[in-house]
């Protein structure tokens, strides 16, 4: 961490045949192997920044932009090239299929670094390291990609969009259509991409359980503005907010918010800044109050 990888600057962004603001005077800086995690209700510009940061915005997208988006402290991705932010930026979605169009597991892994020219030696590397990331075993690469269960399939994703060495990784709601031991699958690999590879990630997310685990950072997005960046604790405890905006806080946390506000435990003296986001927090959260209660 520490080096700026992604910059916008007063970012706006309007679609063609659109009168509002899908994005709206953003300001936002995300550091090389930072984890930010997005949240927001359909429709809050979740998407719509993920395709400003990989230059789908402006250069596939028709529209009116404001502001800048600058990244490596040197690509402002208006003057630059698809090709070289591209180069740079690896995207999963969250349907894989969309994506898959060849025969088998290891021509789609290996596609975009064939496409770069790299020569077979380094695809050869590059492939060894990247399916240990995803922890996707070598007897899968003689298998069709539509094989594999969901969860493998967004890490066969991933391992593709890896290829090219991407500084930054964006994930779109990868999880939103795999069954929960999928889920859990793609996050745990989704993780070690900021300590492991040092990549920035981007995460668009719906469960708060997990964005808890593995941000350092997360994002409120609402009707295009940025309403909240913290760290997560910090951030869900934030319940009203969230809840107000389409945001599910963990559901400990919505709790404890409940037992904080509620006038029977008024004398109780709980830290209202103490809020439980996790079971563990939870059991301690309950030793206070029955203590309090001795
Ligand atoms: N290609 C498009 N053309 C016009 N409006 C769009 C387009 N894509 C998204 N929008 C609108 O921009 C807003 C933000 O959309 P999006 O970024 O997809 O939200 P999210 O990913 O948070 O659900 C929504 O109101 C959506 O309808
Ligand atoms: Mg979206």
């Amino acid at each position: 961490m520490g080096k700026k990888i992604i910059e916008f600057r007063d970012f706006s962004w309007t679609y063609e045949g659109t009168d509002f603001k899908a994005l709206d005077k953003i300001n936002l800086t995300i550091e090389k192997g930072e984890f930010l995690g997005i949240m927001g209700e359909n429709g809050a510009g979740k998407t719509t920044l993920c395709r400003a940061i990989n230059g789908l915005i402006p250069h596939r997208f028709k529209g009116d932009l404001g502001g800048d988006l600058v990244i490596d402290g040197e690509l402002d991705t208006f003057d630059t090239p698809l090709e070289i932010l591209t180069s740079r930026v690896g995207v999963v979605g969250s349907d894989p299929s969309a994506q898959f169009l060849r025969g088998t597991v290891e021509e789609e892994v290996v596609f975009v670094a064939e496409n770069i020219g790299l020569p077979v030696s380094e695809i050869e590397e590059r492939l060894h390291s990247v399916l240990k990331t995803v922890k996707i075993d070598e007897k899968f690469l003689q298998k069709a990609p539509t094989d594999l269960s969901g969860g493998q399939k967004q890490r066969v994703a991933i391992a593709a969009a890896l290829m090219g060495n991407p500084e930054i990784m964006i994930l779109d709601e990868p999880t939103s259509q795999v069954d929960p031991v999928g889920k859990e699958e793609i996050v745990e690999v989704v993780e070690r991409l900021c300590c492991d590879r040092n990549v920035a990630v981007i995460l668009v997310e719906h469960r708060s359980n997990e964005i808890l685990e593995v941000a350092d950072t997360v994002i409120l997005l609402s009707q295009g503005k940025l309403l909240l960046k913290d760290a997560p604790r910090p951030f869900f405890a934030n319940v009203d907010l969230l809840l107000e905006r389409g945001v599910y806080p963990p559901q400990i946390a919505q709790f404890g918010k409940k037992v904080l506000t509620d006038p029977f435990f008024s004398g109780f003296n709980l830290d209202p800044d103490d809020l439980p986001m996790n079971v563990e927090d939870g059991v301690r959260f309950i030793k206070r109050i029955l203590e309090y209660q001795r």
